[in-house]
C-alpha cells in the first residue's frame, strides 16, 4: 500500500515518501514544458505563467520561503483566467445592459451545440426543446445553473463552482466578472437558482428548481 495514496496535498504540491516511508507534501518538482500558449494562464497578480502547474509551483515556492521563490507576495497567485495576460477592456454600462442577454442567448447555443453532438440526454433535451420554444431561453439559463452546480449538488453555485466557467470565458467577456458580482445580490459568494435567474432577467414564476431531474438523471453516468 502507498501511504501516498491517504495523503492529499495543497495545489502545486506533490505527495513524496520521506526515509522513514512517511508520506509527505513539497512543491512540484517537474512541470511538464508547455510551449503551447494555449496552456499560458494568467494569474491575479497579472503575471503570466507557462501553465497553471507552473503557476501553483511558484505560489509553492513562496509560501514555503524557497529560494526559488521570485516575491514573497506570489505565495496568494492563484488563476485569474486562461491564456496570456491582457488589457481588458472595462465593461460599458450598455454592454452591461446587454448581457443577460447575450449570456443566456450564448448558454442557449452551448445547449444546441451539446445537443447536436449527442452530450445532452435525458432531461436536458426536454429543456432544451422548451428553451426553443422561448425567446428568453429561460430553460437554458436554468439547466446551466444545474450543469454548475455539482460539487456539491445542494442548489447554490459558489464563486469556486463558478471558477472554471469564469476562467474560461473572461478574456473573451469582460462584462462576465462583474455581472456575476452583480448576481450574488447579498453578496455572500453563493449565488442561489434565483439570484442567477434575477439577474439574468427571468420572471420568478419562471425559475423553477429543474435540476433534481436532471441530477438524478445523472448520477448513475460517470
Ligand atoms: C496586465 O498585463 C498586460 C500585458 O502585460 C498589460 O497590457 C495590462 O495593461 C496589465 N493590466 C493591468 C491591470 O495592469
Amino acid at each position: 500500500i502507498d501511504p501516498c495514496d491517504k495523503k492529499t496535498c495543497r495545489r502545486g504540491e506533490e505527495c513524496y515518501l520521506d526515509n522513514a516511508r512517511k508520506a509527505k507534501c513539497r512543491c512540484v518538482e517537474q512541470c511538464t514544458p508547455e510551449p503551447d500558449p494555449r496552456y499560458m494562464v494568467c494569474s491575479n497578480k497579472n503575471l503570466t505563467f507557462d501553465s497553471e502547474c507552473h503557476m501553483d509551483r511558484e505560489a509553492c515556492w513562496c509560501r514555503r520561503r524557497k529560494p526559488q521563490c521570485g516575491n514573497p507576495s506570489f505565495r496568494t497567485l492563484r488563476l485569474d483566467y486562461y491564456g496570456e495576460c491582457k488589457q481588458l477592456t472595462k465593461c460599458q454600462d450598455f454592454e452591461m445592459e446587454q448581457f443577460p442577454l447575450r449570456m443566456s442567448n450564448w448558454l442557449f447555443k452551448v445547449m444546441e451545440e451539446l445537443a447536436r453532438r449527442n452530450e445532452l440526454d435525458g432531461d436536458y433535451v426536454e429543456m432544451l426543446k422548451s428553451a426553443e420554444k422561448d425567446k428568453n431561453h429561460v430553460d437554458a439559463v436554468i439547466w446551466k445553473f444545474c450543469d454548475l452546480d455539482v460539487h456539491p449538488q445542494d442548489r447554490f453555485v459558489t464563486r469556486r463552482e463558478l471558477l472554471f466557467v469564469v476562467a474560461t470565458i473572461k478574456p473573451m467577456e469582460h462584462c462576465l466578472a462583474p455581472f456575476l458580482d452583480i448576481c450574488d445580490a447579498n453578496k455572500d459568494r453563493k449565488i442561489s437558482l434565483h439570484e442567477w435567474g434575477g439577474c439574468l432577467g427571468l420572471d420568478q414564476g419562471k425559475i423553477q428548481d429543474k435540476c433534481g431531474a436532471v441530477h438524478k438523471k445523472n448520477k448513475g453516468r460517470k
